[in-house]
């Protein structure tokens, strides 16, 4: 069992993760968490900026009432903010911001209007510190993950095959293109921690195919390993049928049903993890409530798709998946990228 508990080796590595982005003595820097937030992390953060000699406040937002019936997980998007104006006005005043939010600032309405002061956003992952020290900023695979970046920004198909039987192809152009690359060095940028991942919001009707869930893939809002095949059939950017008579096709059903919304079943964001640092099996070793997850988003070679918002195609729901596949193949026009879960080339 994982204690909650102060260690030096933490401060350290939350100083470490810190640095490489840019953080100095001086700076304005403000901690962003809410009520349910982890601790032990906003502790390591204070910690980190005293040893950095920042100048750092903690802004505290209450955890905001629960708007459905369900757990909502995995959505990148916390509503801890609420467009509250004083926090806004604080996060938009400093230079950085470490979000301690339990879903993070990825994908919320506030967050173009934090970057657009010059203020960057790390999300410190609501991961247990033990799992973020082991995915750590790895500098050397930074310029990998710009280099991804670049060639799926010149590309115009994406592509997935395996063995399993997955046959999809999405559109990249007028995707959205983003990637994690670990830390958030420029003004106006933002970056999670864990990194490692390259990822799309695809336009409009672009995304058509089959993707067989395989045992082993996970449910990272179940934090379950699907242990029997799903199908999923994709047209237009929909899922139309989830195939498969078990537990694992049963559970998404039923919470795609619960949501009673068609964007729930839309595509969400799409990639490919880079990170060798984090672990597909890692999942087991935790309780659930010690981990976000956010490690099996970033595992090198994983096929990450997801259904759910996609703003790039104007679909917002609070549904949504992330689903890291392995054993994928997978292409950018003609250049096969992974093999059977393997980075090739300049990403390997
Ligand atoms: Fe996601």
């Amino acid at each position: 069992m994982l204690k909650n508990r102060i260690e030096g080796k933490w401060i350290d590595c939350f100083t470490r993760q810190f640095e490489l982005c840019g953080v100095k003595a001086g700076d304005d820097v403000v901690i962003l968490s809410e009520t349910q937030s982890r601790d032990i992390n906003v502790h390591l953060c204070e910690l980190a900026m005293h040893r950095l000699g920042a100048s750092a406040v903690h802004v505290v937002m209450p955890t905001p009432p629960q708007e459905v019936g369900v757990p909502v997980r995995s959505t990148g998007s916390t509503h801890a903010l609420g467009m509250n104006a004083q926090a806004l006005a604080a996060l938009q005043g400093g230079v950085f911001v470490a979000d301690c939010t339990v879903e993070g600032l990825m994908h919320s309405p506030e967050t173009p209007l934090i970057l657009g002061s010059g203020s960057r956003i790390l999300y410190v992952s609501n991961d247990h510190p033990e799992a973020l020290e082991r995915t750590s900023t790895d500098e050397s695979l930074i310029p990998k993950i710009l280099r991804g970046r670049e060639m799926l920004q010149a590309a115009k198909q994406f592509r997935v095959r395996s063995a399993a039987g997955s046959d999809f192809t999405c559109g990249l152009e007028g995707a959205r293109i983003g990637g994690n690359i670990g830390v958030a060095r420029d003004a106006g940028s933002m970056a999670t921690w864990p990194g490692g991942i390259n990822s799309f919001f695809p336009a409009a009707g672009t995304c058509n195919g089959t993707l067989v869930l395989s045992p082993g893939d996970i449910n990272l809002t179940f934090k379950r390993y699907y242990e029997n095949p799903v199908t999923l059939h994709i047209e237009n950017d929909f899922v139309r049928e989830i195939e498969g008579d078990n537990i694992d096709a049963e559970l998404m059903r039923e919470h795609y049903a619960f949501w009673d919304d068609r964007n729930a079943y839309g595509v969400s964001h799409l990639g490919w993890g880079m990170n060798p640092h984090a672990r597909w099996e890692a999942l087991l070793m935790y309780d659930k409530g010690d981990i976000n997850a956010t490690e099996q988003r970033a595992f090198a070679g994983n096929m990450l798709f997801s259904t759910g918002a996609n703003p790039t195609a104007e679909r917002y729901t609070l549904g949504h998946f992330d689903i890291p596949m392995r054993r994928c193949d997978m292409w950018l026009d003609e250049t096969q990228i992974v093999e059977e879960g393997r980075l090739l080339g300049e990403l390997a």
